[in-house]
């Protein structure tokens, strides 16, 4: 049981006022807010250890080198990868997947092949998969969704075929919030023999992930979506994926030696992490993950379950308003339209209310397109938020459809 009280008093900003107002921060698949030991985390760091990493036989070397390991560690525990080299830093989702697609994409994916993905898919899950297949003569195939969004799955079965080589998938809608059916996509595409990729962006802070018992091949995700920092993340990949797979990058860390003739790169999971990593976003990354751990995914998937269900109720009884994506599995998401109000409209007049919700096609364009809409006003909760928040919310855009009409 999560004390929400005691819980908000961990992250300084929720104390805050925008516009004058107490700051209600519905924006959380956009970004998480950070809580204070992560924040005193990357002051610490750069206060007394900062130093590069794996190059020094100095001190401040070896200690940062020990706190970045420590966090590929508590990154490989928290999803249960079986080996901490599987675990490669990137800058965040968009990066690994693009990891991913240049490297593993460029090995099995060959003219005349098939890349598989949704019709839920963030624009990061599309377009390096578009640019290889454009790059391969390969074709980017769209497993359909239903009206309420939800990936049909009799059609996913049928389109997977010897062609396909990989399929792509998010594991939570961000438009939408649909929770997609994972183990049914693994199951179809491993028993043909075929990977998968899943974006864990907008579900590894709800719920857990278990690449073991899931089998995925590889998984994706972005600290800052995690209670940690900007500008780290990390690809999870088995290593038999791994290790056939070549540089993303090129340059210092990800080499044993070099010389004009030849290089012989670095072992895993260096081998992807070429040039200065962003140490203290790891070590950040790492402590996000502690504090989640702490607190216990079970009850923060509880309690966001507990927020998604009230605000469903309260804004579907709002006149004119429409909920979009209504999948009986859905998680901390609602996106919704207004008759008559653009969501951008929206948005502007709840800021001036001091709440932040995300307006626009949220990197999803397809999805809105599969809606016939450009736009949504989408609302993500996080453990921190409240009832009282979400009634907020409610009415702020009651009293735009009274402006507006
Ligand atoms: N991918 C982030 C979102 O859904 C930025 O808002």
């Amino acid at each position: 049981m999560i004390d929400t009280n005691l819980i908000r008093k961990d992250f300084p900003i929720l104390a805050t006022f925008v516009n004058n107002k107490p700051l209600v921060y519905l924006d959380n698949a956009a970004t998480t807010q950070k809580p204070q030991v992560v924040i005193d985390t990357l002051v610490d760091y750069y206060t007394n250890t900062n130093s590069n990493i794996h190059r020094g036989v100095h001190r401040l070397s070896q200690e940062a080198t020990k706190q970045y390991e420590d966090a590929r560690i508590i990154v490989q525990k928290f999803i249960n990868a079986k080996h901490s080299e599987e675990i490669i830093f990137t800058r965040g989702a968009t990066e690994s997947v693009n990891l991913v697609a240049a490297t593993f994409g460029d090995i099995v994916v060959n003219a005349g092949d098939e890349v598989l993905i949704s019709h839920l898919e963030h624009h990061a899950n599309i377009v390096p998969w578009q640019v290889l297949c454009h790059k391969k003569n390969a074709t980017l195939k769209v497993i359909p969704i239903n009206d309420s969004g939800e990936i049909l799955l009799d059609e996913y079965e049928k389109m997977l075929s010897s062609k396909t080589k990989i399929v792509a998938v998010s594991h939570i809608s961000n438009a939408l919030g649909t929770i997609t059916p994972i183990a049914p996509i693994i199951e179809m595409a491993h028993s043909r023999g075929i990977p998968v990729l899943l974006d864990t962006a907008q579900s590894i802070q709800h719920i857990p992930i278990d690449v073991q018992q899931m089998d995925c091949d590889f998984i994706i995700a972005s600290g800052h979506k995690m209670y940690g920092p900007t500008g780290i993340g990390f690809l999870y990949g088995k290593r038999e994926h791994l290790d056939k797979m070549q540089p993303y990058q090129t340059g210092g860390d990800m080499i044993l030696s070099v010389s004009f003739e030849k290089t012989i790169y670095n072992d895993l999971p260096y081998k992807f992490e070429a040039g200065t990593p962003n140490i203290a976003g790891a070590i950040g990354l790492g402590k996000a993950i502690e504090y989640i751990q702490k607190i216990g995914l079970d009850a923060i998937n509880g309690r966001e379950n507990g927020l998604l269900a009230y605000g469903t109720e309260i804004l579907q009884n709002i006149d004119g308003l429409h909920i979009i994506g209504t999948s009986a599995h859905k998680s901390s998401i609602i996106s919704f339209v207004l008759d008559g109000i653009h969501p951008h409209d929206i948005g502007t007049f709840l800021d001036a209310d001091g709440i932040a919700v995300r307006t626009g096609h949220h990197c999803a364009e397809p999805t809105m397109h599969r809606f016939g809409i450009p736009a949504t006003t989408r609302i993500s909760v996080a453990f921190y938020n409240t009832k009282e928040e979400l009634d907020a919310v409610a009415d702020s855009i009651r009293n735009v459809i009274t402006m507006f009409r």
